[in-house]
């Protein structure tokens, strides 16, 4: 295995952060989705399993740059606390506004500063679909939070998932291509 050079070790920390992130994300909102179909609340599971394969997406392209900079990616998955949808709705939106917020900027802004492309690139595409999530969990929470059950979160619902940078839709027409990778839309993933 190459050995990590010493001016991207901070990167490659940084990008073992993110890539814990995005794997322990994975398996919660995978968690939530089966909660969420429990409770009646199919198109909140659709959300969930939606930004789930997104951040499954993500921890595969941080894991690619990781071994690029002569890393090895692999980290710790914890055990999913699951509550009611609306509690697990919410944790989802403080840890998406946690990376959208604070990790990825950080992130982006070291590895820009080194030049290190490969790792601006997955930064940058985890940050703009964790702005989609953020958006889509609010959404729900405000629906649920409203009664409004018979809105888009009761019943399951096609979501489109970007598979290069993970670019969440719930919108079929919206684009011909992705707005954040330019990867063209009937590549993309629907995930119901
Ligand atoms: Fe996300
Ligand atoms: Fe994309």
């Amino acid at each position: 295995m190459p050995a990590i050079a010493a001016e991207n070790e901070v990167t490659v920390s940084n990008l073992l952060a993110a890539f814990e992130g995005e794997s322990n994300a994975h398996a919660k909102y995978t968690a939530f989705a089966g909660k969420a179909d429990a409770d009646g609340l199919h198109g909140a599971a659709s959300l969930f399993r939606a930004a789930a394969r997104a951040e499954q997406i993500h921890a595969t392209n941080h894991a690619r740059v990781i071994k690029q900079l002569g890393g090895e990616a692999k980290c710790e998955i914890h055990a999913v606390e699951v509550k009611s949808t609306l509690e697990n709705l919410k944790a989802a939106l403080e840890g998406e506004q946690y990376e959208v917020d604070t990790m990825y900027p950080g992130f982006l802004a070291e590895a820009t500063e080194r030049n290190i492309t490969a790792a601006v690139r997955t930064f940058h595409g985890a940050l703009e679909a964790e702005k989609t999530h953020a958006r889509l969990y609010g959404e729900a929470i405000a629906l649920l939070v409203g009664g409004k059950k018979d809105s888009w979160i009761g019943a399951a619902r096609d979501f489109y998932v970007c598979p290069v940078c993970g670019y969440t839709s719930e919108t079929e027409e919206e684009h011909e291509r992705c707005p954040v990778c330019n990867c063209p839309w009937e590549k993309f993933e629907i995930v119901r």
